[in-house]
């Protein structure tokens, strides 16, 4: 059987859950239930289909990308803080050896000095930051034209 290579793992690192009682000014009112909605709809439009995650443990979210290859044929990644320090999600990333796009919903670079460091540097497919929601929409186009769905 031929699997339909259109499944597209959207993962959410530390403290994403808080979504709607964070700052606004970086990112937004919107909670993390809404925010899925909306990936979940955009990812359909685009013939993919989206399996959604969060953790606020980094183990659970390194063994997450440890099987990543057998549920995902790519990845969308807002890892939160563990973007500027994490070398081993880096690593795990790189062992999940599975298309990803680095999403953050505020401006990385436009913050402090620590947040313009990121760890996924040279191993993401590309870097969607301070787009707000529809920065997942676009990282999901990006998906979509790479498995070519
Ligand atoms: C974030 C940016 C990170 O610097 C921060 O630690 C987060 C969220 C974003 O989506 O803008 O938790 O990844």
């Amino acid at each position: 059987m031929v699997s339909a290579h259109n499944r597209v793992a959207v993962l959410h690192g530390v403290n994403l859950d808080t979504l709607g009682k964070r700052d606004p000014h970086h990112y937004g009112t919107l909670t993390l239930a809404g925010l899925e909605v909306q990936i979940k709809r955009w990812a359909r439009d685009l013939g993919l289909v989206a399996t959604l995650f969060q953790t606020n443990s980094e183990g659970a979210l390194i063994e997450y990308l440890h099987r990543l290859s057998e549920r995902a044929d790519a990845a969308v990644l807002n890892a939160g803080a563990w973007t500027h320090y994490s070398w081993a999600l880096r690593d795990a990333l790189e062992i999940a050896d599975v298309p990803t796009i680095e999403v953050h919903l505020s401006d990385v670079a436009k913050r402090e000095e620590w947040r313009r460091v990121s760890v996924f540097d040279g191993l993401v497919l590309a870097k969607v930051s301070g787009k707000g929601p529809e920065g997942y929409r676009e990282a999901l186009e990006i998906v979509k034209r790479e498995l070519g769905v």
